[in-house]
């Protein structure tokens, strides 16, 4: 028999209402899980090579002796781009902000082994709330982050809701900055690369980096790397 040609079973392991007002599904396909929000692909446990490459890069680009450094990450998710933060010994604390509950909640089961537990690390904090939100808050606060690495969305040109444009605007990469630590990375990922973007951090930050990451099919994925706002 030819494998290829059998589809791999498929199960809707749930569905609710998510904070965008629309469905969020869990999905199992075959040994893998999926996650969309409003009938759009989210993230899946497949391959976290450029969730974990933000991570990485932007960790890789602090200045030398950098140690207990503080990483604030937008977008659980499965926990890949989480995972990678913990994975280094010179982080002491990684923020994640995640909107959704359900899918903070789903780590306790089916999405938990993808990237092990991460919620449960002491290193590790999970809030359940806005990323935009936060940064407002954040700001206010005077908090500073040596790494800021957001996947919320597909890209600054394809964001899950209208309310997260705002992380790719002007004033929200001026905010972004302003909570960077000195030699502090600010990155995004992104499912394509996008000029006006690109353009808009150079205008802001006196480094950028661009990182393209292959992928099994299609255009590679993108992570921005920014600094010295
Ligand atoms: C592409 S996934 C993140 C993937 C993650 N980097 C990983 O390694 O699995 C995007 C996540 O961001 C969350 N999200 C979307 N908008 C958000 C917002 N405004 N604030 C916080 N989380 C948000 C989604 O619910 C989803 O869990």
């Amino acid at each position: 028999m030819d494998t290829r040609q059998v589809a791999e079973e498929t199960e809707t392991l749930a569905r609710v209402k998510g904070e965008t007002g629309g469905d969020l599904v869990l999905r199992r396909v075959g040994a893998h899980y999926e996650i969309y929000s409003n009938g759009v692909f989210l993230m899946d446990t497949r391959d976290g090579t450029s969730e974990r490459e933000m991570v990485r890069a932007s960790l890789a680009a602090l200045p030398r002796g950098r140690s207990r450094a503080r990483v604030l990450i937008g977008g659980l998710g499965v926990g890949f781009s989480a995972r990678e933060a913990l994975d280094d010994p010179r982080v002491s604390l990684v923020e994640v902000v995640e909107l959704e509950p359900h899918v903070i909640a789903w780590h306790d089961g089916e999405l938990g082994e993808a990237a092990g537990y991460v919620h449960r690390e002491p290193r590790c904090r999970v809030h359940n709330d806005d990323i935009v939100a936060w940064t407002q808050a954040a700001a206010g606060r005077s908090q500073r982050y040596d790494a800021i690495c957001l996947d919320t969305d597909n890209g600054p040109d394809w964001t899950v809701t209208e309310a997260n444009d705002r992380l790719y605007r002007p004033a929200g990469l001026d905010l972004l900055g302003g909570l960077l630590a000195p030699g502090g990375v600010l990155a995004f990922w992104s499912a394509n690369a996008v000029d006006s973007f690109e353009e808009l951090l150079r205008e802001r930050f006196a480094r950028v980096d661009v990182i393209e990451v292959t992928v099994a099919r299609g255009v590679p994925d993108t992570v921005y790397l920014a600094r010295e706002p």
